[in-house]
């Protein structure tokens, strides 16, 4: 009914909104004494030391938001970090051992897929840490350690505040290790843990633009196919980005890695092409307008997501949507917010049922 989507046309936009609080819910119980806790998840610097490579498994937006998990913790905590489908890792025998974590995302903790690669991981000895969204779900009483998002009943299928809440509980669980590990100083611990705590305001005022994603959806509604684009942690987000607008428009989309282009894609580049670009990394900033010169030099018209402080990207992009500024690091947090924000007014313009799209279901709980 209207009354549970507070006055919110669709759940997805109402969830969108919740947002800032719902990331604040996830970080500020963590946040303790300029530390950072993980509720019961009892892994110390010793059991550090004997992980030798951590696998996160997942599906859909999950498995998105695992990708980001592999840059950071690799980048921070200096631990190998594979990142796998459920549905190609329970399958194909993989090498796990007691030298293993296995992180686990669902936001619904009742995946089949992902359900069925926590018990094998769990069978061959590794440990296993959930972040899961539903309270005492499948997946949250499989696993060793579980740590919530706090992202409350998500109703539309597509999957939006439970990613950016994930990504918080990542947060958490990268710079955690990492100063377990030693890897970080207090003073850059410290540091992260306030950029942490800004980043709700920060959502909020990706919000506060959300017209002029709306007047770009509406001229750009017709598209057949649309590519995003990235670099590192932008490349993670693309997939998101993707799916996200295939999921709600039914528009054919594809990510690609910046660097990826020039090895088959940008045959597809032609004059009215729509290419999404974030371009939220600082050391990976020129290589990406690289990037834009080629798309547009062969007609694309492209849309570049950035910090203010970048904002003269729009001398090559088309469109640019700022971001309040931000730590690269951090960046996805915020950066996603624009891309969901796009697939939804994308989907509204062609009149698509945003909340139940065809063919989709919130939680695939069968093989
Ligand atoms: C379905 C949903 C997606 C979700 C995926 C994984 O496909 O439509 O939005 O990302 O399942 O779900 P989970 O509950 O495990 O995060």
């Amino acid at each position: 009914t209207s009354a549970e989507k507070s006055g919110y046309e669709h759940f997805m936009m109402k969830e969108m909104f919740e947002e800032p609080k719902v990331i604040k819910d996830t970080l500020s119980p963590r946040i303790v004494d300029e530390g950072i806790t993980l509720d019961n998840v009892n892994i110390t610097a010793k059991d550090l030391e004997n992980i030798d490579k951590i696998y996160i498994v997942a599906c859909g937006t999950a498995y998105h938001a695992g990708v980001v998990g592999k840059y950071i913790i690799e980048k921070l905590a200096r631990i190998p970090v594979e990142i796998d489908i459920a549905s190609e890792f329970r399958y194909r025998d993989p090498l796990i051992s007691d030298r293993n974590l296995v992180i686990i995302i669902s936001q619904s903790g009742e995946t089949l897929d992902t359900l069925v690669a926590l018990k094998e991981s769990k069978k061959r000895g590794a440990k296993t840490l959930s972040i899961v969204n539903v309270v005492g779900s499948s997946i949250s009483r499989e696993s060793d350690y579980v740590l919530y998002t706090w992202a409350g009943p998500e109703i539309a299928v597509a999957s939006t505040k439970a990613y950016n809440t994930q990504l918080a509980a990542l947060y958490l669980v990268a710079f955690n290790f990492a100063y377990k590990k030693g890897y970080i100083e207090d003073s850059a611990y410290k540091n992260y843990i306030s950029q942490l705590k800004e980043l709700p305001s920060k959502v909020e005022e990706v919000l506060k633009n959300k017209e002029v994603i709306q007047k770009f959806a509406s001229k750009h509604y017709n598209a057949k196919s649309i590519f995003f684009i990235g670099r590192g942690l932008d490349y993670a987000l693309s997939m998101e980005g993707s799916l996200k607008l295939k999921e709600i428009s039914y528009i054919h989309s594809e990510a690609y890695a910046g660097g990826e282009l020039k090895h088959g894609t940008i045959a597809l580049i032609e004059k009215g092409t729509l290419v999404v670009c974030p371009v939220t990394q600082d050391d990976l900033i020129d290589k990406m307008v690289s990037n834009i010169r080629e798309v547009k030099a062969r007609g694309a018209v492209v849309m570049a997501i950035t910090q203010e402080k970048n904002a003269s990207i729009d001398k090559v992009a088309d469109v640019v949507i700022t971001i309040p500024d931000i730590d690269s690091l951090l960046a996805p947090v915020a950066a996603v917010t624009p891309l969901q924000l796009f697939a939804y007014y994308m989907a509204i313009e062609k009149g698509c049922d945003v909340d139940k799209p065809r063919n989709l279901a919130k939680s695939v709980t069968v093989e």
